[in-house]
């Protein structure tokens, strides 16, 4: 299958998985170790979820038509890091609250939402070898990339990783509370009638329950190696 924009001689490696699988963690070490450009594809769907929970958005038209037309950008913020930007506003940290992934959860079920950033997933990047990381970029956004993962982890050990990750932002944490809103969030993920959450067709399955994030990132770029030609 093709996604209909041309891939050229690049290299797309497309990462799936549910939250707090490390995705995130494994796609930056990555794309730092390759030189890979890199998109959180889960980032445009909280960006919508942020507008539809701040205007109070519901209908599947007007969801798309905001989706389509969000100012969303990655700029540089200095020594190296990069921010989400809606706009003038950098939203990175309004982008990782809880109830903003639930809120792009249920957008993302959405095909008119999904088809409005279609696009900006396949551009992305253009001609730069490059990673992604999501829910349906193997089977979807990229089906012919050249290595699929689906990055996966029991439900506890994902969310012991995500509570650990709210506390150092001192968040408080309720752990029966985060199990039972990441279990909800996957079911609508898996469950779902567009781009369910499943492995891609042709997809290496890497489970890091038992790995730490060291040897999640060395699985990971252990895999890639060979696709880019390097050991
Ligand atoms: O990866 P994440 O937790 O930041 O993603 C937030 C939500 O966005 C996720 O629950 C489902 C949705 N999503 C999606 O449907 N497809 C993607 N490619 C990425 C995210």
């Amino acid at each position: 299958m093709k996604s209909g924009i041309p891939k050229g001689e690049r290299v797309v490696v497309a990462v799936d998985g549910p939250a707090g699988a490390g995705k995130g963690a494994v796609c930056r070490a990555a794309a730092w170790h390759f030189g890979l450009a890199y998109l959180e594809t889960g980032a445009l769907y909280r960006a919508v979820g942020l507008i539809a929970a701040r205007a109070g958005l519901t209908d599947p038209a007007e969801l798309a038509r905001a989706a389509a037309a969000m100012p969303f950008a990655y700029r540089p913020l200095g020594e190296g890091r990069h921010g989400a930007f809606l706009g003038e506003e950098e939203v990175s940290l309004a982008l990782r609250a809880e109830a903003v992934g639930q809120a792009a959860s249920r957008v993302a079920a959405l095909p008119e939402v999904r088809q409005a950033l279609l696009g900006f997933q396949r551009r992305y990047g253009a001609g730069l070898n490059l990673i992604l990381d999501g829910r349906d970029v193997g089977s979807v956004v990229w089906p012919d990339a050249d290595l699929k993962i689906f990055l996966t982890a029991s439900l506890e050990e994902r969310a012991r990783r995500r509570a650990l990750e709210l506390q150092a932002r001192g968040e408080a944490v309720n752990l029966a509370e985060l199990i039972a809103s990441m279990a909800e969030r996957d079911a609508r993920d898996a469950g779902r009638v567009h781009a369910p959450m499943e492995p891609a067709f042709g997809a290496v399955v890497v489970d890091t329950t038992a790995m730490s994030m060291e040897e999640s990132c060395a699985a990971v770029i252990a895999r890639i190696a060979p696709v880019l030609g390097r050991s």
